[in-house]
């Protein structure tokens, strides 16, 4: 029988087609994000499934998918499926690191510069008129935080935090990490987590959001952090206590912020963070770059293509499905 995968939104890159020719290929086509019914119901007729960060797969998808065989989500972080479900079911789950390392780096750095030089609020002052003769260029005008000779925090050395080690040392920036299981990497230094975060002018996120990390920044480690001090977030919001992050922002303890990432997503209309001028805020586009996503989506299709053939996935996140006994052929 000709295996049924059902991918969650149209994608990108090549190999989508080539995957087409091996199986039954249903594509969400929208308008807008799939409605968590819908997954459901395609769910419970399909052995494969292609999915987003948006899609949530837990226990309850699972019970509904009795014939489900592989997982392959468009995405590095895994937060959204529930893995241990899918490994006592002897499910793998496809993800796609590495591709995106630059580019998410990047964003984060860009939204660093962005709040540290008070470039959205810059923004909004030229774009609605008000730079006018009594508000023109004087000494103390939109002035911000220096970058360079700066002292940067990264929370999570992964391939993500090295690559944003790697910006900040072209800007002569002193480099401090904290990782869970300490990691030698030239030119930064690892101290403890609390440390990192008195100690910086800047902190950028890049853990992964686990039942371990979950509000690892809360309100006693927001206020460790260095008076003045700028936080970029382009992990999960999950990692970060958005209300002690917008109170440390709106009384000064925080010079500003550079958020791509919320605990809800799209973004709650009154998420105290909107409100307040020293936060640049993104909606979620760390790795959005046409090359990159073509790259997600030929992983996201190579895993399932794998899947497909019974060979193991080649970016599997629980490959203790393929020790004896695992994985669950397709079909
Ligand atoms: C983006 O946030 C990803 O997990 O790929």
């Amino acid at each position: 029988m000709t295996a049924r995968v059902f991918v969650t939104h149209q994608l990108p890159g090549e190999r989508i087609h080539e995957l087409a020719r091996f199986c039954d290929l249903n594509v969400w086509m929208g308008p807008g994000l799939l409605p968590a019914a819908t997954l459901r119901a395609e769910a419970a007729a399909c052995q494969g499934l292609i999915c987003l960060l948006t899609d949530r797969i837990d226990r309850q998808l699972l019970d509904a998918a009795p014939g489900l065989r592989f997982v392959s989500s468009m995405s590095v972080g895994v937060d959204h499926v529930d893995v241990a479900a899918l490994t006592a079911r002897g499910i793998p789950l496809g993800h796609t690191p590495g591709v995106l390392v630059d580019t998410t780096a990047d964003t984060a750095f860009a939204l660093l510069m962005a709040a540290a030089r008070r470039l959205g609020e810059a923004d909004r002052f030229v774009r609605q008129g008000k730079w006018a003769a009594d508000t023109a260029w004087a000494p103390d005008f939109f002035t911000g935080k220096d970058v360079g000779g700066a002292t940067l925090g990264i929370v999570g050395l992964g391939a993500i935090g090295q690559a944003m080690a790697r910006r900040a040392a072209g800007f002569g920036m002193r480099v401090l990490a904290w990782n869970r299981t300490p990691r030698a990497v030239p030119g930064v230094e690892l101290l403890s987590l609390d440390e990192v975060l008195a100690h910086s002018d800047f902190v950028s996120v890049h853990v992964a959001l686990t039942e371990q990390t979950r509000q690892l920044l809360d309100a006693r480690r927001i206020a460790l952090m260095k008076p003045g001090a700028v936080l970029v977030n382009t992990a999960r919001g999950g990692i970060v206590d958005e209300c002690a992050l917008a109170a440390a922002l709106a009384d000064g303890h925080l010079f500003a912020a550079g958020i791509d990432v919320y605990e809800q997503e799209p973004v709650a209309a009154d998420n105290p963070l909107l409100g307040l001028p020293n936060v640049v805020l993104a909606p979620h586009i760390g790795s959005a770059t046409l090359h990159t996503r073509a790259l997600m989506a030929d992983m996201a299709a190579d895993n399932a293509l794998a899947a497909l053939r019974g060979a193991p996935m080649p970016c599997c996140v629980n490959p203790s499905v393929y020790a004896p006994g695992g994985a669950r052929e397709p079909g």
